[in-house]
């Protein structure tokens, strides 16, 4: 794999998708293993976690709901603080297991603005399962009880993950390169 360029900016070649799907597989078996005989409701927060969402519910072979909401903070490759719900939840969750799927959780703004309305409704459980997560540029701790990749503080795209609304369609994951 060679470098590319997404809009103005030059990415290069991070996580492939045999590794990304090897995740998704050892994700799976996690949740399988814990939400058996749960009927789990997953949520999806789009529009990042399109991808992974997909790919990782085809691995759970067990009785499990997904639906999705729509959040965001990002603009260009920085976030803008301001967290907005532009499609709500359309689904009862008092008393039912759910796991959040998020694409990746960088400074943790967007769950901890999201996570404290959902436990307002009683669930049963919550835990979240994230693709992706940048340790270094925490801002408020989120616990993540399945995590595909722990990665460093540089921005990717691929898979879901964009930059300015491009790049979602790429199989692999690519990371910007420094010095441009
Ligand atoms: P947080 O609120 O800072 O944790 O950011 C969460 C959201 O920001 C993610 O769901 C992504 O949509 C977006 N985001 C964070 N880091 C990246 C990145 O490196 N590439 C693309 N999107 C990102």
């Amino acid at each position: 794999m060679s470098t590319i360029k997404v809009k103005d900016k030059v990415f290069e070649p991070y996580l492939t998708a045999a590794e990304i799907d090897k995740a998704i597989h050892r994700l799976g078996a996690s949740l399988c293993e814990d939400y058996q005989d749960k009927r789990p409701l997953f949520i999806a927060i789009l529009n990042g976690s399109f991808m992974f969402a997909a790919d990782l519910f085809k691995n759970l072979p067990i009785e499990a709901e997904i639906s999705f909401i729509k959040l965001a903070s990002y603009k260009g490759t920085k976030s803008t603080g301001q967290v907005v719900t532009a499609i709500g939840l359309d689904i009862d969750i008092h008393n039912r297991h759910v796991v959040i799927i998020e694409d990746i959780v960088d400074t943790g703004k967007t769950l901890n603005a999201f996570l404290p309305q959902l436990r307002h409704q009683h669930p049963a459980s919550l835990e979240l399962v994230a693709l992706l997560n940048k340790p270094e540029a925490t801002e408020y701790t989120i616990p993540i009880k399945y995590l595909g990749f722990s990665i460093p503080d540089k921005f990717v795209v691929g898979y879901g993950l964009d930059y300015d609304g491009l790049g979602r369609n790429l199989a692999d994951i690519y990371r910007l390169k420094e010095e441009q």
